[in-house]
């Protein structure tokens, strides 16, 4: 069955820097069916040709060593345009024309990929509908992948769930957060859940703590308009940092099947407990770079916070107790993505000889990005010194141990999407319990004005507060580079 990509805002930056380089790759690695084709729409004119042109460019730029101009040539062939506007109904008359001709009328599996800026999501949506292009007769596979962000807050969720279950059914929709396809995301189901020793001590008996920090040097440089409207919590937490947050707190599936994972993953933000004006004084921290405020598109006078902390409660069984710190910022050291699961110490004390807060407690690092691999510290006696210990680690290293990079996230949600594996998506009720979350944070900021926006210089771990500000929760921050060999 012929399989066709028929993507939206086929001039965006999206389009140009991530999906054609991924399914570029992907046809590069044979993984990509025979029969697939690419098409792309938006209003700027082009011919097959001058597009394909373009996107010879961009490929080559975003791919690099991966690039082989054969190779392309012969990708090239898979790739087509049509020009249309999306309010307008004989633009999908004339798409439908053009994709059934190039499916040669034959029953396909066909992706719509909304690439486009989100106020044009219902839009698109109602037009594909109404054109019938969303009906699966004869065996045709019709689905629907959705950008980040889905909406702005909860209710404009709930509205964009309803437009898309008017024309789709849920099974049809795949809703992108790329943090789930990053091999080191998934690998996180996999040391949990394929392997015995780890499970047994992943719970409130033995952690402590746990931490899940993405920090980025980039500041947000020319994306100023979009950000002053979304802002750190709408562009990382609402997304990438509960992914990760569901993928380390859920109870494991009893298959790996998209729907029996992301029930697991729902009861997660289920146990989340939202929290009050009051607790985000107390549990949030906001901060924006020094120099924002002269970035192209912001507001002299912009509060939009560029960094935040959020101390999150699973309340259940597993994790009663045991505090979940989210953060993220842009501006900070390094480009560092890792969650620390923080172990408590041990009952008793026997070699120390110093005071107890001198022995540092066994931590796990999974290291998301950009050194991929996962730690293991614990204590060791140092050699001729006595009982004297020291923390110590074991690295696992993805580099070392398997040959090749590490793929691009896309092109493994792409393959899934035309596969017709939706583990890697967004349920719809996932996404609103996660505004349901976010919700009252960004709420409470606009009403109390609580906590303070703090200030931070680019380059940092954030402001200099939140050291203290983790101290009075008991905390530490671990603030290391990762080491990249
Ligand atoms: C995007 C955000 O979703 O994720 C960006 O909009 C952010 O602001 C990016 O920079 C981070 O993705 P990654 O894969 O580089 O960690």
């Amino acid at each position: 069955m012929p399989n066709t990509f028929i993507i939206f805002g086929a001039s965006g930056d999206l389009t140009s820097r991530k999906l054609i380089p991924a399914l570029y790759v992907l046809f590069r690695k044979k993984r990509l069916p025979a029969d697939t084709r690419i098409v792309g729409f938006s209003r700027t004119p082009f011919t097959h040709d001058a597009w394909r042109e373009k996107l010879a460019g961009t490929t080559k730029e975003f791919t690099g060593k991966d690039f082989a101009a054969e190779t392309w040539s012969k990708f090239a062939q898979t790739i087509f345009y049509q020009a249309g506007d999306i309010d307008k109904p004989d633009s999908f008359s004339a798409l439908r024309a053009t994709v059934e001709q190039i499916e040669e009328w034959q029953p396909s599996t066909r992706v719509y990929y909304l690439a486009t800026s989100p106020q044009f999501y219902e839009e698109a949506i109602a037009q594909l509908g109404a054109a019938g292009l969303a009906e699966e007769t004869n065996g045709a596979r019709r689905r629907i992948v959705i950008e980040k962000p889905f909406g702005t807050d909860l209710a404009s969720a709930q509205h964009l769930n309803e437009a898309v279950h008017k024309v789709f059914s849920e099974k049809q929709v795949y809703r992108i957060d790329h943090y789930l396809g990053k091999e080191t995301v998934q690998n996180i189901m996999v040391l949990r859940f394929a392997n015995s020793i780890f499970e047994p001590i992943w719970n409130r008996n033995y952690i402590d703590h746990v931490q899940i920090t993405v920090a980025e040097e980039v500041t947000v440089g020319r994306r100023g308009e979009y950000y002053e409207k979304a802002g750190i919590v709408r562009d990382m937490f609402q997304n990438h940092l509960l992914q990760l947050l569901m993928v380390t707190a859920m109870e494991a599936p009893v298959k790996y099947q998209a729907d029996a994972v992301r029930n697991e993953k729902v009861k997660v933000l289920e146990a989340v407990h939202p929290l009050t004006p009051k607790e985000v004084a107390w549990n949030t921290l906001r901060a924006q770079y020094k120099g924002y405020l002269n970035e192209p598109g912001v507001a002299p006078d912009s509060t939009t916070p560029t960094y935040a902390v959020v101390k999150l409660c699973v309340d259940n069984w597993r994790w009663q107790g045991v505090p979940f710190f989210l953060r993220s910022g842009k501006a900070m050291s390094c480009r560092s993505s890792q969650i620390v699961i923080q172990f408590r110490q041990p009952p008793h004390q026997l070699f120390n000889h110093k005071s107890n807060q001198d022995v540092e407690a066994n931590r796990l690092i999974i290291q998301i990005q950009p050194a991929e691999g996962i730690q293991l510290m614990f204590q060791t006696k140092t050699p001729d010194a006595g009982m004297d210990l020291r923390l110590t680690e074991l690295d696992f290293s993805f580099s070392r141990e398997f040959k090749g990079e590490i793929p691009e996230a896309y092109q493994r949600l792409l393959l899934d999407t035309l596969i017709g594996d939706a583990s890697l998506f967004t349920r719809a009720d996932e996404a609103e319990l996660a505004w349901g979350i976010i919700d009252p944070i960004l709420a409470a900021w606009q009403t109390t004005k609580q906590p303070d926006l703090l200030v931070y210089e680019p380059g940092l771990w954030g402001p200099a507060e939140a050291i203290d500000w983790m101290y009075h929760h008991g905390c530490q921050w671990f603030d290391t580079c990762p080491v990249l060999t």
